[in-house]
């Protein structure tokens, strides 16, 4: 990365990105759409790397979405087993960088196998202080709200919970997220303009940044121009520009 002194100033702390368009990647190249998302995976490593190398805090990648269940059966099933493939191959190199990695999502929804290298990669990682590496499978936005509202049903019936003590905060506290601050930064590589049911209550009041690179083409130094872009946002949250600064 050039001119790295520059860069480290109002870093984004969160950064969180749809990683697109692994099939067109495929098809421009006249291979089939796997060999995209092998590719794909090869550029999650490098932007993770980066993303630390950088001092990111938090990086929350989207993987895999509720409504990817839709697609043909012969690419889901190639999707999964490279999600095993890639954990296995991975996750010790992560755990050398320090790095956290947690999986966000419906787990019940995945192979027994791959929920058990999923919960093996957190546990092993569990006391990593470096990057905080959350990824999105089988995850979507309107998932993870439903959900937050179940465990509030719940509470109500074992804890008494009343309507009065349903506050933004306490639904925040019940989504998958709620261990990390929002997101500063997202980004969708792809070309698309939309959130695909990713992160939508985490994303309020989150930068969007979206390129045309497809993620197999995505590197350190389109992420260094995502984050330099940032650098020139101006965050409101609703205020006048004399007081931008984050809500407390
Ligand atoms: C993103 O790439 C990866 C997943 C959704 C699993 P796509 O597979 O959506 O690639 P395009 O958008 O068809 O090019
Ligand atoms: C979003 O990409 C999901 C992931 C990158 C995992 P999609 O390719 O599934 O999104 P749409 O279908 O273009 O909205
Ligand atoms: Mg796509």
């Amino acid at each position: 990365m050039s001119d790295k002194t520059t860069i480290t100033e109002q870093l984004p702390r969160h950064i969180a990105i749809v990683m697109d368009g692994n099939g067109r990647w495929a098809e421009r190249r006249g291979e089939r759409r796997n060999a995209g998302h092998r590719a794909g995976v090869n550029a999650t490593r490098r932007i993770v790397e980066a993303c630390g190398q950088l001092g990111i805090d938090a990086l929350t990648l989207f993987a895999f979405s509720s409504e990817n269940w839709q697609r043909p059966p012969s690419e889901v099933g190639m999707l999964m087993a490279l999600f095993i493939e890639a954990l296995g191959r991975e996750v010790k190199s992560l755990h050398e960088k320090n790095v956290r990695l947690q999986f966000i999502g419906e787990r019940s929804l995945l192979s027994e196998k791959l929920q058990r290298k999923m919960s093996d990669s957190e546990l092993l990682t569990a006391a990593n202080g470096g990057l905080q590496l959350y990824v999105a499978v089988s995850y979507g936005g309107r998932w993870d709200i439903t959900n937050a509202a179940r465990r509030l049903v719940e509470e109500v019936a074992h804890s008494g919970l009343t309507p009065g003590q349903v506050t933004e905060e306490r639904l925040h506290q019940c989504l998958a997220l709620a261990a990390v601050k929002d997101p500063d930064l997202f980004i969708r590589t792809g070309g698309e303009h939309r959130i695909s049911n990713f992160l939508l209550w985490n994303l309020a009041y989150t930068e969007l940044y979206f390129t045309d690179a497809l993620w197999p083409d995505f590197g350190p130094a389109d992420l260094e121009l995502a984050v330099r872009e940032y650098q020139q946002r101006q965050r409101r949250y609703g205020r006048v520009p004399q007081q931008h600064e984050e809500p407390g």
